[in-house]
């Protein structure tokens, strides 16, 4: 174990004390420069940072501390984790500019802590309130530590004046005799005082360290404003206003087919490839195609040269098996439910550039030419693989296609990879009296040759590539996580071929009944979708020098596209286009489960348009819950609530006031504005947010781009609020101009909002700008607040952009979409694309590598376990399972199972 701490960063002072405390030895711990990049795989250098045994990294201060808490055997309270919570979405964003206050621009007293006494007499209060001397009780816990190091900056040298505070003062004091806190004060501080911090606090301008107000921490109203600002933010806010929308550069006209051009920035876009036979539900909408969606539009609104692409997967089992149960062929399948895909995303509108399919004569071509190369660079091996076959049916059978005795304990009806009755793995060619489930012939074992991607040859290349894209990339973390524990242990060999008939077919004589496994294949899609497209699709695909590549999935679908797909393109040596950026979601639950088709449980994607809810509420809903960082959940309540609060009572009511003061007391026109101190200042706070905006969505975090949104309608409703425009219009001249000025000012914020609302609620964008006649077709966002409605300017019809959601409804739609909806029995959940002959390039039958496969399950599932036992960072665990899960899949493989899919759905979840 080691611990990296620097002693300019303020976030160190409660980790080194809690490091004290769990007597970490001196060795264990380690002085780094700010920049030093101690965690490889973080874009900007960040410490602390603790390396665990394992070679993982905890990078988060609190979860640090909370490690070490742990390491005493101290598990946390539910209040303690309150505590930290709070900590984290309440005091932190507070205190770091009230640090920045004290520590750069020197202030002092009550001009510092009157920005956080809110804060500090909430700990007061709770003190005083339980009568304990610490936060949780009567012992020190994780929680007191954290908060004394967040507080100890800011309070050590002006704890004087929380003199009417008396028990935070008394419980400040005794934390700061403790030993641990006194050790890691000498250690950081020096004996300096806290100018230690100064040069770190300055390298962050205060919009950045508002950008690190957490995204659940919704402002209640009055906290904006609190900010202090600056005479050169107020000049320059003035300026950018008085400028105007004329000075604004016309978005360009974009004309199909979308190249990259010179000069320009060129995005591509792609979210995953839906599987053609499933109709998505809400999870998979907005883990894939409806983030990328918010950010195709955002990119279209800065100007950039944007493409976005997709369109449906269609090959595979999976389709095959369909088919039969619908009698229907494969390709009549796949053309049905292409339609039922387009049509869902076109009602979600999601703007695609185009939406394809991978069955096509260019993806037969592209894919073959990809194997070819690989081929010929000597990058594919062959093995050959013992499954189970049906002579009746003429193919090979996947597990879930067998049924047989189990060689444990004799069930008679044992599925192909597991006994229902002793639960004991099996492997489908161990089976006694093996059955096919379609025709209930006797299927015999066969032997069957393959083809294995060599991934151990491109290890290094893909390590070399990995690594840059990391380092310049947003990746969101789940996806680094996923993709540094692949590598971590080594690559194997991955099977390329199936004994399939839907599919690619493999252009070598030998395999010529054999078709691409599905995920060798489906990537390609992306290629082949863009050549559907445009005959140039190259300039985007063989174009890595002037094309940045942003891929939309869920977690699982990460390691094919940082790994095995990167891998392909890396040994066809053709100078592709790789992943710049890869964005993961993390899953998204329905209620307090999971989406369920066959229990009819969740709302699927062709249902969201018969609940009476629009697209854009729907839109908002989804992206306002979006599971970023970690899962969430869909919950109509908490929707109805949504949807009432901040739609309705927020955005909503604050556009339409905005309107109707224009419309009702100056004639549809906007009036005259002459700004005050006040006045200007909001349009600091408006530029703040909007700078934020940008700032999210740029590094893809649109979660967090929704909430600014939403604090520019409160701090617009505040101002309404305060300026009572309704009583001074109906006073003197000079009232009713007052009156004018912020009707004018807050319509402006209203013509704003409609522009940054257009990535998420499109229609909702259009009709405010319709009723606003509102400019369209100008760069607004990234030239900062502009009047773009000047005095004059004449508006449309004002009217509700929102309803309101009545429980009642909601009960309804609950009751229909929550279940209990039971067919005839539930049906797997399990997404089987083929039957997978073997497992990653080990010979089914070679003893050995078994053994050291299964040695290395065990040692993983240790680690895991030990992970868990420790509490460690969900990321980093469920990075961890995935990998136990994928090594767990391998070894059934290897011992000659077949196995259903390589992905782990979110289905298959606990
Ligand atoms: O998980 C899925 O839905 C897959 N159909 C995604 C494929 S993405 C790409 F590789 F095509
Ligand atoms: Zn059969």
């Amino acid at each position: 174990m080691k611990l990296f701490v620097s002693c300019g960063s303020p976030q160190c002072l409660k980790v080194l004390a809690a490091a004290e405390r769990a007597g970490l030895r001196r060795e264990e711990l380690q002085e780094a420069g700010p920049e030093d990049p101690v965690v490889p795989f973080l874009t900007t250098p960040r410490l602390p940072a603790l390396q665990l045994d394992s070679g993982n990294f905890l990078f988060s201060a609190n979860a640090i501390c909370q490690f070490f808490f742990l390491s005493l055997g101290e598990e946390p309270s539910d209040s303690t984790n309150q505590w930290l919570e709070w900590e984290v979405t309440q005091l932190q964003p507070v205190v770091v500019v009230a640090l920045y206050h004290h520590v750069v621009q020197g202030k002092k007293g009550e001009e510092v802590l009157g920005t956080i006494r809110k804060q500090l007499t909430y700990i007061d209060d709770s003190l005083a309130e339980d009568g304990k001397p610490y936060l949780t009780g009567d012992r020190e816990s994780v929680a007191d530590v954290v908060l004394w190091g967040t507080l100890y900056p800011l309070i050590s040298d002006s704890s004087c004046f929380l003199e009417e505070l008396k028990s935070l003062q008394r419980w400040f004091q005794q934390m700061n005799f403790s030993e641990p806190c006194v050790k890691a004060v000498e250690f950081m501080l020096k004996g300096k005082g806290c100018q230690v911090f100064k040069s770190h606090l300055q390298k962050q301008p205060l919009p950045v360290i508002a950008l690190e107000k957490p995204a659940s921490n919704e402002p209640e109203e009055g906290e904006l404003a609190e900010r202090i600002i600056s005479e050169e933010e107020i000049m320059a806010a003035v300026e950018t206003w008085t400028r105007g929308a004329a000075a604004c550069p016309k978005l360009h006209q974009r004309q199909h087919p979308i190249l990259p051009l010179d000069n320009e920035k060129n995005i591509l876009i792609t979210s995953a490839l839906p599987y053609v036979n499933n109709v998505p539900h809400l999870g998979n909408i907005i883990g894939s195609v409806l983030s990328a969606d918010v950010f195709a539009r955002y990119c279209r609104l800065r100007d950039w040269n944007t493409l976005f692409v997709c369109g449906t997967d269609e090959y595979g089992t999976a389709t095959e098996t369909k088919a039969m149960e619908e009698n229907l062929t494969p390709q009549e399948i796949c053309d049905k439910y292409n339609v039922i895909h387009t049509n869902i995303y076109k009602w979600f509108q999601i703007s695609f550039d185009y939406f394809g399919r991978t069955t096509t004569t260019h993806q037969t071509t592209i894919a073959q030419d990809i194997f070819r190369r690989l081929l010929d660079r000597g990058f594919l091996l062959t093995d050959t693989v013992e499954q189970l076959r049906c002579e009746r049916c003429q193919r090979f059978l996947a597990d879930r296609f067998v049924e047989g005795i189990c060689p444990f304990c004799s069930y008679e009806e044992a599925r192909g990879d597991q006994c229902d009755k002793c639960g004991k793995l099996i492997n489908a060619v161990e089976l006694k009296k093996p059955q096919c489930k379609i025709c209930k012939a006797s299927p015999v074992v066969k032997s069957s040759k393959h083809l294995f991607l060599d991934l151990p040859k491109l290890e290094e290349r893909l390590e070399k590539w990995l690594d840059q894209s990391l380092a310049c990339g947003d990746w969101t973390s789940n996806a680094r996580l996923i993709s540094r524990s692949w590598l971590r242990d080594g690559l194997k060999p991955r099977c390329i071929t199936r004994d399939l008939k839907w599919g690619t077919p493999v252009p070598l004589e030998d395999f010529k009944d054999k078709v691409f496994y599905v995920w060798f294949d489906a990537p390609i899609g992306y290629l082949s979708i863009t050549a559907s497209y445009t005959d140039q699709w190259e300039k985007w695909w063989k174009n890595p020098q002037q094309v940045q590549l942003y891929q939309f999935m869920a977690k699982d679908n990460v390691p094919f596209h940082s790994v095995v797909f990167p891998c392909t393109q890396l040994g066809a040596e053709d100078n592709y286009t790789l992943v710049n950026h890869l964005i993961s979601t993390e899953y998204l639950n329905y209620e307090d489960g999971k989406f369920s088709k066959s229990r009819g449980v969740g709302v699927f994607g062709d249902m969201a348009k018969d609940t009476g809810i629009s697209a854009d509420i729907w839109r908002f809903y989804l992206l306002f819950v979006r599971p970023e960082g970690q899962d969430s959940a869909f919950s109509w309540n908490d929707l109805m609530l949504k949807n009432n609060s901040e739609l309705l009572n927020n955005l909503g009511n604050f556009v339409n006031r905005a309107g109707m003061f224009v419309h009702k007391y100056f004639d549809g026109c906007v009036p005259e504005m002459e700004l005050n101190r006040e006045d200007k200042k909001l349009l600091v706070h408006v530029t703040l947010e909007l700078h934020q905006y940008n700032q999210l969505l740029e590094k893809v975090r649109i979660r967090d781009a929704l909430r600014c949104i939403l604090n520019i309608s409160r701090l617009g409703n505040q101002y309404i609020q305060i300026n009572e425009p309704w009583k001074w219009v109906k006073g003197s001249q000079e009232d009713r101009k007052r009156a004018g000025t912020v009707t004018g000012v807050a319509v402006n914020i209203a013509s704003l909002l409609a522009v940054m609302l257009h990535p998420y609620m499109p229609s909702i964008s259009v009709a405010i700008q319709e009723q606003l006649q509102a400019p369209r077709d100008l760069n607004l966002l990234a030239g900062g607040f502009m009047c773009t409605l000047p005095t004059g300017h004449k508006i449309g019809t004002v009217s509700p952009l929102f309803q309101k959601l009545e429980a009642e409804q909601i009960e309804a739609l609950r009751k229909r979409f929550g279940g209990g909806q039971l067919k005839t029995g539930p049906k797997p959940e399990v997404e089987v694309k083929a039957a997978a002959p073997v497992g990653d390039g080990a010979r089914p039958a070679d003893p050995q590598k078994v053994k050291e496969l299964a040695a290395e399950v065990m040692k993983q599932g240790n680690h895991v376990r030990e992970l868990k036992a420790k509490k460690a960072e969900k990321l980093l665990l469920d990075a961890e399972v995935s990998k136990l899960l994928e090594l767990k899949k391998q070894l059934s493989l290897m011992e000659g199972k077949i196995i259903d899919t390589p992905s782990q759905k979110g289905k298959k979840r606990k």
